[in-house]
């Protein structure tokens, strides 16, 4: 198997520098229009075969190190009692949103095989399709993350209701996320159970947060889940975007691996980590519409910048855009791939 990905989680010595791109899977590929132009999109969640489908594309077309479970943040909310719609344009949408007693009490914690043996059965599916090509990533979003699409009832700009709730109500908020948590928890045992073989929280709306708020309503969720699933073995990784000021506490969140988005220097980064922690980034996904030679440029400086880091695991700072011409994604890899070569 190529084990760069793996190997580079854990701080070990390796060939190159190991690369795959968050939203790897998804609307910037072609083929995948192919599948998706056929079936919704919860309704490609929840075939084990389309989904595993998806998931294997950017691995034959791109070339990526590894491979990351199709799937959403959001599946696993539903299975706690609440509706979800993913409509055209608006995106998700939570038509009756948490925000009271009742509807925090109405959540239930759901047996992952049970109520989501779909994403499991993809797992066990690529596997078995991989075949030890590349390991197999699977996800979860973060408490804080989740939350707000539960509270807000959808996507939000400044996450008011949000903060209403954590500011007035902090006793209902922590009931919520304490769910959350637990649900999450269970969720990413069974992934690893299933053969998931890294495992990556997605805490995309972390940098909304003040560093003390940051401290107080988010990260003691973060580092009870990655307590709690260290059992399992395989390495964690966390990504709180937007989180440059927020550094010095995700560090304490008990991940392998940090993610980092392109606001920061990476070597910045890398000082203030220290020695003990790999780094999963952090190039602007706008720079993969420059031209090769420009791109190339990025790429080159973002490998020098993670030279002094324990590990290191290239990727975007955030998703991959679907206006990205998906040979501009594989030359960003192959780039990256030969660029830090060693030997
Ligand atoms: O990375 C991968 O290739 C694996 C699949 C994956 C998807 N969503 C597929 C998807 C992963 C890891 C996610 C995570 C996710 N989902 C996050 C965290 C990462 C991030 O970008 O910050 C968030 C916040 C979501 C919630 C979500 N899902 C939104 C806001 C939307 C609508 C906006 C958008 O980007 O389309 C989705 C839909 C979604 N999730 C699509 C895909 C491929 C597009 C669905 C379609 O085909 O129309």
């Amino acid at each position: 198997m190529n084990t760069t990905f793996l190997k580079a989680c854990r701080g070990e010595k390796v060939s190159y520098t190991p690369v795959w791109i968050m939203r790897q899977a998804g609307r910037y590929l072609p083929d995948y229009h192919k599948v998706r132009d056929k079936v919704s999109f919860l309704t490609l969640c929840k075939s084990p075969d389309l989904a595993a489908e998806v998931t294997l594309q950017p691995v034959d077309i791109i070339g990526v190190d590894a491979a990351i479970l199709f799937s959403d943040i959001l599946i696993p909310l539903e299975a706690m009692g609440l509706e979800l719609e993913f409509r055209e344009k608006q995106g998700p949408v939570f038509p009756s949103p948490v925000r009271d007693k009742d509807a925090v009490d109405r959540l239930v914690v759901p047996d992952p095989e049970e109520k989501l043996g779909f994403v499991m059965e993809t797992i066990r599916v690529l596997r078995r399709e991989l075949e030890n090509k590349v390991p197999l990533i699977g996800f979860s979003g973060a408490p804080f993350t989740l939350a707000t699409y539960v509270i807000e009832g959808g996507s939000s700009k400044n996450f008011f209701l949000t903060k209403k709730m954590m500011f007035s109500a902090p006793d209902l908020y922590a009931d919520l996320l304490n769910k959350i948590t637990d649900c999450t928890i269970s969720y990413l045992k069974a992934q690893a159970a299933a053969g998931a073989q890294a495992l990556q929280i997605f805490d995309s709306w972390a940098g909304a947060l003040a560093p003390c708020d940051f401290e107080s309503f988010a990260l003691p969720y973060v580092q009870r889940i990655i307590r709690e699933i260290k059992e399992t073995g395989v390495p964690i990784i966390y990504f709180a975007n937007n989180g440059s000021t927020l550094l010095d506490l995700a560090k304490t969140s008990g991940a392998d691996v940090l993610g980092l988005d392109w606001r920061i220097n990476l070597d910045d980064a890398v000082k203030r980590l220290g020695p003990d922690i790999s780094v999963q980034g952090n190039l602007d996904p706008c720079a993969l519409l420059l031209p090769p030679d420009k791109l190339e440029k990025r790429v080159s400086r973002i490998l020098e910048q993670a030279k002094g880091a324990r590990g290191h695991i290239f990727n975007l700072g955030h998703g991959i855009l679907p206006e990205t011409p998906p040979e501009n994604a594989r030359y960003m890899v192959e780039t990256v791939q030969r660029l830090s070569r060693v030997g």
